[in-house]
């Protein structure tokens, strides 16, 4: 496969995931997570809880897919760039790693909690006032590491977009 093949391939993989990674978490931190937060002990909570799950999966499987290609794309098009186009790029990247790290230390750990704790088996009996607070406290750290996950993505996403750009305007 010649290395003009392997570049179009890569750029495909890489937008594509980028968008479903960037899409997913932007949908979790301004409607899943807030809703979760205002209304989950009115019963809403469970059924979020599935909806978080499936676009914690999408996260799951995109996010490698953008780092992978991002990563080759660097190494195959970029090795060196001093640019002030490369600047942009790299700033881009590392907020994107950034994201990634605080969803894996932060907002992955306290989703995975709510699952269990949102278990029918779990919610069997009245929750006790610690179980509460436990959710109450969950959901908020959730919410946060989400939003602040989303954010770091819009400066990729805003890097990424005008990095081929930036050169000319300095
Ligand atoms: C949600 C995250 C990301 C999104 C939505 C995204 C999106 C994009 C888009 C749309 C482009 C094409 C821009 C253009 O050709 O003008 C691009 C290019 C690029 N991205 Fe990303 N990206 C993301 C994360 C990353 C990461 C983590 C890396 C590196 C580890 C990376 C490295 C690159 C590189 C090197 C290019 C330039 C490819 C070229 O010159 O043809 N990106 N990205």
């Amino acid at each position: 496969m010649s290395e003009l093949v392997l570049i179009v391939l890569a750029r495909a993989i890489h937008v594509m995931s980028g968008v479903a990674w960037a899409g997913a978490a932007l949908v979790l931190a301004t409607v899943v997570l807030p809703i979760a937060t205002r209304h989950g002990a009115d019963g809403a909570a469970r059924w979020l809880a599935l909806v978080a799950r499936r676009a914690g999966t999408l996260v799951a499987v995109s996010a490698p897919l953008t780092i992978l290609s991002g990563m080759y794309l660097f190494a195959a098009l970029h090795p060196h760039d001093a640019s002030a186009g490369g600047s942009v790029l790299k700033t881009g990247a590392a907020a994107a790693l950034l994201s990634a790290a605080v969803g894996v230390l932060f907002s992955r750990p306290a989703g995975r909690k709510l699952l269990q704790l949102n278990q029918p088996s779990a919610q069997a009996g009245a929750a006790s006032l610690e179980t509460v607070r436990q959710l109450a406290g969950l959901r908020m750290r959730a919410a946060v590491s989400a939003r602040v996950a989303a954010a770091l993505l819009g400066v990729t996403v805003l890097a990424m977009a005008t990095f081929r750009y930036a050169s000319a305007l300095v």
